[in-house]
Parts: structure tokens; C-alpha cells; sequence
């Protein structure tokens, strides 16, 4: 089942040593069902503390999230997570880790069920000779398309993905990309999917977005919401090519680097 979002006033507050800090204030906005938001942000804005709250293990200080209208509460099989930081268990090989995330949402599947599709996976991020290796005995970049492979394996509602691409090479980042862009849209074994996906990088937001949302830092706010015009599918080399694209782009890094200049008595950036 295709699930929305919506995010209502959102405030979160961290308290260290009697002192307060506001990460995110009045966030507002809503997700449909199906729909792919990128969120960018400069670092401190809030972005991974979003994703959290979203995923269940934080909780807001003021307002909620709702999903399908229901409040938040706690972690749920419907969403699947790729995180900022590598998080395999090091005790579990490639696929078993995998194997492991889809246990937790399919229960109905055998072990060697798990496996085949951890293996279908671990071939699809090109780490199939990589399987029985544990984490500690894969590469940075590795560690993450194995963390990857797990959340899109699970094949959950809705899928939080936190700069999910950082620290993988530029090759690999584009068979990524359209790995996850044919999952989204449903291929034959998965369903369409809701897609909330953070990111620094202002072509990886273009190409895969149906809009993307900007946020400004100190406390962390919604700076605009921006649909991305642009039909699918996208032919990335074709695309970029176009004036309408370079407009947007540029329109874009004018907003994002607009608010830094703000802050350092600066002008906007021409391009
Ligand atoms: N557990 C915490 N306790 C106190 N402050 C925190 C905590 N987690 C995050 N913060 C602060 O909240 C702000 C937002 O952090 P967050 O990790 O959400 O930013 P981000 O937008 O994901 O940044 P980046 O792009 O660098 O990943 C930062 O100023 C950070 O220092
Ligand atoms: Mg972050």
C-alpha cells in the first residue's frame, strides 16, 4: 500500500548540560503517497534529525508526523532506512546482514527465501562476490551499497534514505541512482514506493526528485518547496544538456548558497 506524509509543525529541541538548542522549528509539509522529495540543506540543518523522527527513534519536541494520518509511534515495518553512517551488524556477513533486515518485515519467508533475495540484491549493487564478507573486510563505499541493498531489499512502503550515495563513487552512484529510480516505480517484484531522500548534491536532487525541499539552518526550517518540472523518464546525459535544466540549476544553487551568503553579509551567487 502506497503511504503519505505528513509533517505538522514539527519542533525538535536538544538539551545538553542546561542548554538548549533548536534543531528544527515549525517544519511543515506533506509527502503524497508515491512521490519522491528530496531534501536539501546545509550541514546542521536538521535533515538527519528529520529523518529520525520519521523513522521512530526520536521523538519531536513539539508537533508530529503522521503517516496515512496516523501519528508516528515508534519504529514500523513499512518504512526502510539507509543512514548517514554505515550500520551492518559486524557480526553478519553481506548477505546475512540483508537476509537479516528483510526477516524483520517479511516473517512469512523462509530462510532460504531471505537468502535468494539477499543475494538477488548484493548482485544488483555488484557485490555479489562480496557476500560472505563481513562488513569489516569491505570497503567505506562497499559497507554502504550493502546497507543499500538491504533497505531496497526489504521492499518497504516507504523508504528514508540519508545522503545514501555520499560515500560511493561516481559509477556506481549512477547504477544506484537508477536502481533505486526503477524500485520506486514499481518493477514487476517490488511496489511504487514513497521516497524521502536527503542529499548535498543539487544534480542527484534533480534527476530523481518530483520536488525538493530546501531547508535554511539555525533552527532548521523550510526555506521552499520546489517541483521539479522536468517529465520522466529523465535521460540524465540529454537532460543535463538542456537551458531549462542549467535555469533550474542554477535557480536552485542561487537559493542554497543564498542563504549562506545572507549569513556572511554576501551577495547571492551568479552563475
Ligand atoms: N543528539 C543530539 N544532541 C544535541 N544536538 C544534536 C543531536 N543531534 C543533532 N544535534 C544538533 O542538531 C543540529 C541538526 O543536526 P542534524 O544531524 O539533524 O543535521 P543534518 O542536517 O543532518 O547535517 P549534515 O548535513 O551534516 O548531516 C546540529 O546542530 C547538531 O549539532
Ligand atoms: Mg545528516
Amino acid at each position: 500500500m502506497l503511504s503519505n506524509i505528513e509533517v505538522d509543525n514539527l519542533t525538535v529541541n536538544y538539551t545538553a548540560k542546561n542548554h538548549s538548542f533548536t534543531a528544527l522549528e515549525d517544519v511543515s509539509f506533506s509527502i503524497e503517497a508515491g512521490e519522491f522529495v528530496s531534501i536539501i540543506g546545509s550541514s546542521g540543518c536538521g535533515k538527519s534529525t528529520l529523518l529520525s523522527i520519521l523513522e521512530g527513534i526520536n521523538t519531536p519536541t513539539k508537533g508530529e508526523i503522521r503517516i496515512d494520518g496516523k501519528p508516528i509511534n515508534g519504529t514500523g515495518t513499512d518504512r526502510g532506512v539507509v543512514f548517514q553512517h554505515y550500520s551492518l551488524f559486524p557480526w553478519m556477513t553481506a548477505r546475512k546482514n540483508i537476509a537479516f533486515g528483510i526477516k524483520q518485515v517479511k516473517k512469512d519467508l523462509s530462510k532460504s527465501e531471505r537468502l535468494n533475495i539477499a543475494d538477488k540484491f548484493l548482485d544488483k549493487v555488484g557485490l555479489e562476490e562480496f557476500k560472505d564478507k563481513y562488513p569489516s573486510q569491505l570497503s567505506g563505499g562497499m559497507q554502504q551499497r550493502v546497507a543499500i541493498a538491504r533497505a531496497l531489499a526489504m521492499n518497504t512502503d516507504i523508504l528514508l534514505m540519508d545522503e545514501p550515495f555520499g560515500a560511493i563513487d561516481a559509477k556506481n552512484r549512477t547504477i544506484l541512482q537508477e536502481l533505486l529510480l526503477k524500485l520506486w516505480e514499481g518493477d514487476g517484484t517490488q511496489e511504487k514506493k514513497t521516497v524521502v531522500f536527503v542529499t548535498h548534491d543539487i544534480d542527484e536532487a534533480i534527476l530523481l526528485s518530483d520536488r525538493i525541499i530546501m531547508m535554511t539552518a539555525n533552527p532548521g526550517k523550510v526555506r521552499k518547496e520546489i517541483p521539479v518540472p522536468f517529465e520522466r523518464p529523465r535521460n540524465r546525459s540529454e537532460l543535463v544538456q538542456t537551458s531549462e535544466y542549467g535555469k533550474f540549476r542554477n535557480k536552485l544553487i542561487n537559493l542554497f548558497y543564498g542563504d549562506i551568503a545572507e549569513k556572511i553579509g554576501g551577495n547571492e551567487v551568479v552563475l
